[in-house]
């Protein structure tokens, strides 16, 4: 698609962040900026600095900038946390707004799930390893409502974390499998100065268990280290998670998302946390 040079959006909608509700709001919204580059990030909510780091990729690649915030019901199993999800929009559309986002779409589940809604879309072999082990309809969920995003904003680029690393290979493999006209932009793990991912989900956590997780960075980080020496990430990362008394690890493995990766999900009281860490480098 040919790009004009210089076009920003107009000074109204620079003013500050605009939050749509409906579809065709959006829709009707976004044409005037479609000569423009148009960038998604979809979103849960409850930001963090890695939802701002996407963020902030998005506003200095494209001219609008378009973050979804959408706790989407699909994704959730039965007895998982979508009730007690964290939820803060208003603390939410003032980052949004501070990070140069033109629009917030924030529509309620009956926009994006009406009456009658039967379509799925179901990834296969990628989505049934992992994480999907855990959560079988997790990644159908996500792939669902991330090429309904896709139809909606028909953005010129979409931004993932690889905090999500199979979410984003899933998000790839979706959009070759699919022909779907945009790309998809890998931004890196946001971590806190001790380690840990952020996570929407460390909210869960209470200080003890925070101590706990930290593990989970710690047991990474050596496995990627054993590999670079030669050794085995996995066998390193889940003798190292077996030394914290407080985690139940769910599984420890390395796959190829565009690059090998070592992954790990633990359960640290109530909490589910996942994390991963390139093996770039490494020898194995
Ligand atoms: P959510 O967990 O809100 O994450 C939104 C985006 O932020 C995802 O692409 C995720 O990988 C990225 N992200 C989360 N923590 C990060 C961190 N510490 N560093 C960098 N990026 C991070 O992932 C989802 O929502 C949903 O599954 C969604 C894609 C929106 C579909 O509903």
């Amino acid at each position: 698609m040919e790009l004009e040079q210089g076009y920003e959006p107009d000074d109204e909608k620079r003013a500050g962040v605009k939050v749509v509700r409906t579809k065709i709001e959006l829709r009707g919204a976004l044409e005037p900026f479609r000569r423009g580059r148009i960038a998604l990030v979809p979103t849960m909510g409850a930001f963090h600095e890695g939802h701002l780091s996407l963020l902030r990729a998005a506003r200095q690649e494209c001219n609008t900038v378009v973050c979804s915030l959408f706790v989407n019901p699909a994704q959730f199993g039965q007895g998982e946390d979508l009730e007690r999800y964290p939820r803060s929009g208003a603390r939410d559309r003032e980052l949004a707004r501070a990070e140069g986002v033109d629009f917030l779409f924030a529509p309620a589940p009956e926009e994006m799930y009406p009456p009658g809604f039967e379509t799925w879309v179901k990834p296969a072999r990628l989505a049934l390893e992992l994480e999907g082990v855990i959560r079988p309809t997790h990644f159908r969920g996500v792939a669902t409502i991330c090429l309904k995003l896709f139809n909606i904003v028909h953005p010129n680029i979409a931004y993932f974390g690889a905090k999500d690393a199979q979410q984003l290979a899933v998000i790839e493999r979706l959009v070759r499998d699919l022909d779907l006209e945009l790309e998809i932009r890998a931004v890196e793990t946001v971590r806190d100065e001790d380690g840990l991912a952020l996570s929407s989900r460390n909210a869960y956590l209470s200080p003890a268990e925070r101590r706990v997780a930290l593990a989970l960075p710690r047991a990474l980080a050596l496995g990627a280290e054993a590999a670079r020496d030669g050794g085995d990430p996995v066998a390193t990362a889940r003798t190292a998670l077996d030394e914290e008394a407080g985690l139940k690890t769910q599984y420890v493995a390395v796959a190829d998302y565009g690059g090998r990766r070592l992954l790990a999900a633990v359960r640290v009281g109530k909490t589910r946390l996942i994390d991963n860490v390139s093996l770039k480098g490494s020898r194995t």
